[in-house]
């Protein structure tokens, strides 16, 4: 298999890399990943995250496993196991359908390995026509917003929504963007902040619940978000905190716009209500953990050590908060989800 280099993921001569998600932007440790159970563990700890992101470091894990000479039925099992590590992201579940066909194939191995070259690649493509289409709806001074981490972590390229503003930041535009933190794991603070200084986007970091202030003084221009997955009708599921944006959009009548490749339209999901959320650890509401600049990795509480919890990782914007859909293939109204562009596309 041919040596591939993402912002989280990389091959290199036969094993797979993971930078460790959960230690950024304090510490930069790539984690080899020999094993399908050490894979579904970093995907369940968040280790490696990103719709995209997962889907491609599960097939990777995949190829270079046949390449090793693991048979295509144990190959088989490994990818169902892969499949169900995390329950909303259906880039991984497409990417997984991808890579059976080819296990299925007599000359499973090559094929394989083809196919999660050839994943990796249409990422990477991808990515860069969802940031063209994006980038020509930003104007010149724009103050944007984004949620989450949707860069080139999440991806194997340059990213969804943050792949849109970078470009508009590329092109000269002037933009500046806020940036909210993200509770509870703070994706927005951790990841987002850190790829912005990696990239010279001039952000400022806020908490989410800064946002409605924001808009109301004018200060927002326009949002751009990601999405794990879009049902036929174009509601979309994106981590928690997407769907309180657009209601705050709508009322301030501010532009809002959802970047995502067609490899994560799932259109077995009529709408938005039939996408499985993944409930996740309590302890991510009870208080939080992470990296600290020493070093260690420690965890505060501050809520009683057994408080109840609600904890979605995800919430679902229905499609009429939309603005516009950016996918890789340009961008849609609501006028052109209605009349069934997504059925034509994947
Ligand atoms: O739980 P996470 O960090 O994997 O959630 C990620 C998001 O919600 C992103 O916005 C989404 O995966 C799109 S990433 C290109």
């Amino acid at each position: 298999m041919q040596n591939l280099t993402a912002l989280s993921l990389k091959t290199t001569d036969g094993t797979l890399y993971v930078l460790d998600q959960t230690l950024l932007p304090q510490q930069q440790q790539w984690r080899a990943c020999r094993s399908v159970a050490q894979l579904v563990g970093m995907i369940k700890q968040l280790q490696l995250r990103g719709a995209p992101a997962i889907g491609i470091g599960a097939c990777l894990l995949l190829a270079l496993r046949a390449e090793q000479g693991v048979s295509r039925q144990q190959l088989q099992q490994d990818a169902e196991i892969l499949r169900a590590a995390r329950p909303t992201a259906v880039n991984l579940m497409n990417n997984i359908d991808s890579m059976l066909h080819a296990l299925a194939t007599p000359d499973y191995a090559t094929a394989a390995v083809a196919c999660a070259e050839a994943l990796f690649a249409e990422d990477v493509a991808l990515c860069q026509q969802m940031a063209a289409h994006g980038a020509a709806l930003v104007q010149p001074d724009e103050q944007l917003l984004t949620h989450c981490n949707t860069g080139g972590l999440a991806t194997a390229g340059v990213g969804t929504a943050l792949g849109v503003i970078n470009l508009a930041h590329q092109q000269g535009k002037n933009i500046r963007l806020w940036v909210d933190e993200t509770r509870p794991l703070l994706q927005g603070g951790r990841l987002t902040a850190w790829e912005c200084q990696q990239l010279g986007i001039p952000y400022q970091l806020i908490c989410d619940n800064m946002a409605a202030m924001l808009m109301a003084r004018g200060q927002v221009d326009r949002l751009f978000v990601g999405a794990d997955r879009i049902a036929a009708n174009g509601d979309f599921a994106n981590k928690v905190g997407t769907y309180s944006l657009a209601v705050l959009a709508q009322y301030h009548q501010v532009p809002f716009y959802v970047v995502a490749p067609h490899t994560t339209v799932d259109l077995n999901c009529p709408d938005g209500s039939v996408i499985p959320i993944e409930q996740r650890d309590a302890s991510e509401v009870r208080g939080v953990c992470g990296a600290f600049v020493q070093t260690t990795f420690h965890q505060i509480i501050w809520a009683p050590q057994d408080a109840p919890v609600f904890n979605p990782a995800f919430d679902v914007t229905p499609a009429s908060l939309v603005t516009g859909w950016v996918l890789d293939t340009g961008v849609y109204s609501q006028q052109d989800i209605a009349s069934g562009v997504l059925q034509q596309l994947v």
